[in-house]
């Protein structure tokens, strides 16, 4: 699988990939080394790391708890001082090696430790392969505000290596394959064909895509590292996907919706707004409720929290000057940005999600 070189950083593939890191590591001469996991990672990934790379024996092993809520100051502080007690200096360099939250959390630590050392990514979760992986993004959350303390900075290079899927629990295998139907839909028709053809979600059959998903993202922030115009459309289906994500955080008696769950039905909402607004032909629309539903199923939403939901919206639109502005689709793969939406639309999208 082709080597893909992102703004500065080196995306590598598979079990090469992991030789390619070994490489690198031993040739760069590190002051020394060090190499961050979460609870399930170094359960689940560590051992094979250890195994494909023994010159990491050498390595010392910084640990995290697994979860968003420890993707804050106080786990960066924890190992911004185990990094200093264990010696670390401005030539040591870090590798991740978890999802999202190890990966944004880490390269931010590695960002910001005397100023910033060498890092590297190596995504464990099918999100962080094909969403995190890309484009720079370090960060961590701000109390309950997601990534709002952050740094743009490419990591050395990224291992994308399937592998680790076959431990990941099915629904972030599924939570992370929204993205993929988000890169089709945003920027690849054809390749949001072939994934509706996919009967179930295993690393198996997921493994072949991953690699175009990587190329589709790359291409966005190659064009656009900073977010002023085209590297929007990546926020496709996330503007009513994130309301909906936060509104679940707090009603402790619904059912967890992980990251790609809400924002698969944003992807439906977004849809409906694209028939009325940007000209999506409706039958497309019905096409992409469908195929989300049948992957994700659907979500019952009361009345109460529709309100509550667009709520959480109309306070977004606070804290961006009145304007929240959306990514929609004129047509699938063909998508335009900075739409405006007129608040009685909202409803309707809701009627379009849950109508059979
Ligand atoms: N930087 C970016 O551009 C970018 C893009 C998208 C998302 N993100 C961030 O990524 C985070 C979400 O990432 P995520 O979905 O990977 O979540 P995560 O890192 O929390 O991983 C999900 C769960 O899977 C476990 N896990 C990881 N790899 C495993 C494996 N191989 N086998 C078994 N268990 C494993 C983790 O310990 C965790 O419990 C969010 O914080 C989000 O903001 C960043
Ligand atoms: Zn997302």
């Amino acid at each position: 699988m082709q080597t893909i070189n992102s703004n500065t950083a080196t995306i590598v593939f598979n079990s090469k990939g992991l030789e390619t890191l070994s490489e690198t590591l031993i040739s760069k001469n590190y002051a020394s080394l060090f190499v961050l996991v979460d609870d399930q990672t170094e359960q689940f990934c560590l051992p094979l790391l250890m195994e494909s790379i023994p010159f990491l024996a050498a390595a010392q092993i910084l640990r995290m708890e697994s979860g968003e809520e420890n993707k804050h100051i106080q786990t960066c502080i924890q190992l911004w001082e185990d990094l200093s007690t264990r010696g670390a200096d401005r030539k040591s360099a870090l590798v991740n090696l978890g999802g999202g939250v190890v990966t944004d959390l880490g390269g931010f630590v590695a960002c910001t430790f005397k100023r910033g050392i060498d890092f590297y990514n190596i995504p464990t979760t099918l999100l962080a392969m094909v969403d995190a992986s890309v484009g720079g993004k370090t960060g961590i959350d701000l109390g309950a505000l997601k990534n709002q303390i952050g740094i743009i900075r490419e990591p050395e290079m990224v291992v994308v290596d399937p592998r680790w899927l076959t431990t990941l629990p099915a629904v972030e295998i599924r939570s992370g394959f929204a993205e993929m139907l988000k890169h089709g839909l945003i920027a690849d028709r054809e390749y949001w064909e072939q994934l509706i053809q996919l009967d179930e979600l295993q690393s198996a059959s997921l493994t072949p895509f991953i690699h175009h998903s990587v190329v589709l993202k790359n291409e966005v922030v190659l064009q656009d590292p900073t977010e002023k115009g085209l590297r929007k459309i990546l926020n496709y289906g996330h503007t009513l996907g994130h309301a909906i994500e936060s509104y679940f955080l707090t009603q402790p008696d619904k059912t967890r919706l992980l990251h790609g769950e809400a924002i698969a039905i944003g992807m439906i909402l977004e849809a409906y707004l694209s028939t009325v607004l940007t000209g999506l032909d409706v039958d497309a629309a019905r096409a992409i409720r469908e195929q989300f539903k049948r992957f994700y199923g659907v979500i019952s939403f009361s009345t109460a929290d529709i309100t509550a939901i667009l709520e959480l919206l109309q306070h977004d639109k606070k804290n961006s000057h009145g304007k929240v502005n959306f990514v929609l689709l004129k047509s699938i793969g063909n998508p335009a940005i900075d739409i405006a939406v007129p608040n009685e639309l909202f409803k309707k999208a809701f009627d379009f999600y849950l109508a059979p």
